[in-house]
Formats: structure tokens, C-alpha cells, sequence
């Protein structure tokens, strides 16, 4: 769903800026590509995706946005993404690792399977290094950039989601910690950034098509409902500028799920009779 909101050239976040989205055909990926063209970016979508992907790059304009066949987790598809961004616009100035799937929904972890978990690690953990080692090789010469991964309130607390999705978004977050510290030195910001659920693709197949069962269930910030936009807002965010001292962060787009504890307490929403 696209927003009709237009940036004019003054307010315009990303002007000038080249920017690469892993997972970009569809759901969040998609949304943050949409809000970086139209601040300015020329946006590379890269997927497996390949009509989905064109067609959001269609829909954006070809002139601000291009579409490769990448999987995250072949390093020649990264690296080839990678090349092209620099051989097209001369540069990477921002790097998004949004792509992702989630693991088998079987409870016990006696019936998860060796292979699907290897499968749900080699996308979500070796596919964001893999992104992160290449943008990384193209930015240390130009001593600048941004390096976005999504993660997950399940990249800090458990229960949530399945073994392997949970395994691989705490990864995230340690690898972003690390290599914060051996980036900042060339001027490299690298953060992430952690949603509540929404209902996109993934979202829906996750809920067992009851969507409205999770997003109703936390309600926090009381009428709210988490958008793909409102992460697209915060990657915005870490993208730009005005983040220009942010590094090595996990920014929670959460309402605070994983930060309060309705359970008991001074604000328990625990019936007490
Ligand atoms: N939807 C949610 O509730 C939610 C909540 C928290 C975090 N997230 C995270 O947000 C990110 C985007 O998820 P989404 O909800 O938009 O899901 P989605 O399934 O709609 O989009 C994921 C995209 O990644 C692509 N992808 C999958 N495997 C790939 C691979 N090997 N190589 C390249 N691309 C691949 C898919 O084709 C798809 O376009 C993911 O990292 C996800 O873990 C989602």
C-alpha cells in the first residue's frame, strides 16, 4: 500500500543518497523502498521474487528505482547486487538486510528439523553478514554509510516465534553490536531495527491467517496498530543524518512489548479482584 504523502526537494532525507533493500518486492522491504525513493534515494530492490520486485520498481519509477535477482544467502548473488549498485550510481550509501523467513510452526523442538533450521540461519543470519560484509567493502574506501538490519521482538525475547526465527534475529543483534565496533572508525553506522508483528506475507502465515488475533493482542499504546510504514519511518531514521551519532542500537518499534511487563505491577492490566 502505498503512501500519497509527497516530500518536496527541501525535505527530501535521502537526496543524493543510493540506497540497496534486501526483501524489497514486498511487505516492509517494500514499504521502505517507496519512502526512500521518495526522499531522494535511488533504491536498488533485490529478491527472489523477481515479477514482485519489478513491479515495485515499475510502480516507484525506473528512473529512482532497479531490480536484481539476489538470494541473501548465495554470496556471488550479494556481491554481483552489491558491484551493480556501485557500477550504476558510483556508490552504497545505505544498506537495508530486511529479507528474511521464518522456521517450521512446531511447538516442540523435537519435531524441528536440522535442515529447515539451517535453512532459516543460512537467510536470516548468514544472508544479513553476507550483505553487511559487502556493503562494508564498498563503503570503508568512502568512509561513510549506514547499515540497517531488521530484526524482531524476537531478537530479545523468547516465546514469541519459532526456534530457529528467534536464534537467527538474536544473532542479528550481536553481529550488528560487533560490527558497529570495527566500523566506526570509518565512519560506518550500523544499527537495527526490531519490529512488532504486522501483517504482511509473513505476518499472516505466521498468525495461521488470524492477524487480528496479534495485533490486538498488545495494546500498550492504546488504538494503535503497527504499520509496514511505521518501520519504514524508523529506517528512515537510522538512514539519514539525523541519526549521524547512532551506532551499534537495536531501536525497538514495539510500543514497548518488549520493555513492559503488563503482567503485575504498578500499571498491571491484570484484573485484581
Ligand atoms: N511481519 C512481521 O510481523 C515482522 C515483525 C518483526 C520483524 N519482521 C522482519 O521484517 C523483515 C521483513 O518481513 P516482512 O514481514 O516484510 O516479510 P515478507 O515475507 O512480506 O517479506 C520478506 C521478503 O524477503 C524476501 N526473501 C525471502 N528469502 C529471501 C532470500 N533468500 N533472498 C532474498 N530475498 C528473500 C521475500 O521474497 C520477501 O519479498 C524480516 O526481516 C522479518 O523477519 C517482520
Amino acid at each position: 500500500m502505498e503512501r500519497s504523502l509527497a516530500v518536496s526537494g527541501a525535505t527530501q532525507r535521502l537526496a543524493g543518497k543510493v540506497a540497496l533493500i534486501t526483501g524489497g518486492a514486498r511487505g516492509i522491504g517494500e514499504s521502505i523502498a517507496r519512502l526512500f525513493a521518495k526522499h531522494g534515494a535511488k533504491v536498488i530492490i533485490v529478491d527472489i521474487l523477481d515479477e514482485l520486485g519489478q513491479n515495485v520498481c515499475e510502480a516507484i519509477g525506473l528512473e529512482m528505482a532497479s531490480y536484481i535477482h539476489c538470494d541473501v544467502s548465495v554470496e556471488l548473488d550479494i556481491e554481483n547486487a552489491i558491484n551493480f549498485a556501485v557500477k550504476e550510481h558510483g556508490k552504497l550509501d545505505v544498506m537495508i538486510n530486511n529479507a528474511a523467513i521464518t522456521g517450521q510452526p512446531k511447538l516442540s523442538i523435537l519435531e524441528n528439523e536440522k535442515s529447515v533450521f539451517e535453512r532459516v540461519m543460512s537467510v536470516n543470519v548468514t544472508g544479513v553478514f553476507l550483505g553487511t560484509k559487502h556493503a562494508a567493502r564498498v563503503m570503508i574506501p568512502a568512509c561513510s554509510g549506514s547499515i540497517i538490519s531488521i530484526g524482531s521482538v524476537s531478537s530479545t525475547i523468547g516465546g514469541v516465534a519459532d526456534h530457529a526465527y528467534t536464534c537467527s534475529k538474536h544473532a542479528i543483534v550481536g553481529l550488528t553490536k560487533n560490527v558497529a565496533a570495527e566500523l566506526g572508525v570509518f565512519g560506518i553506522r550500523v544499527n537495527c531495527i526490531s519490529p512488532y508483528f504486522i501483517p504482511t506475507s509473513m505476518g499472516i502465515s505466521v498468525s495461521k491467517n488470524r492477524p487480528d488475533l496479534l495485533s490486538n493482542t498488545y495494546s500498550n499504546l492504546k488504538g494503535m496498530v503497527l504499520q509496514v510504514d511505521d518501520v519504514a519511518d524508523a529506517t528512515l531514521f537510522l538512514a539519514s543524518n539525523e541519526s549521524k551519532y547512532i551506532s551499534g542500537h537495536n531501536l525497538a518499534v514495539d510500543g514497548g512489548f518488549t520493555t513492559i511487563n503488563p503482567s503485575f505491577g504498578l500499571f498491571s492490566r491484570a484484573k485484581v479482584t
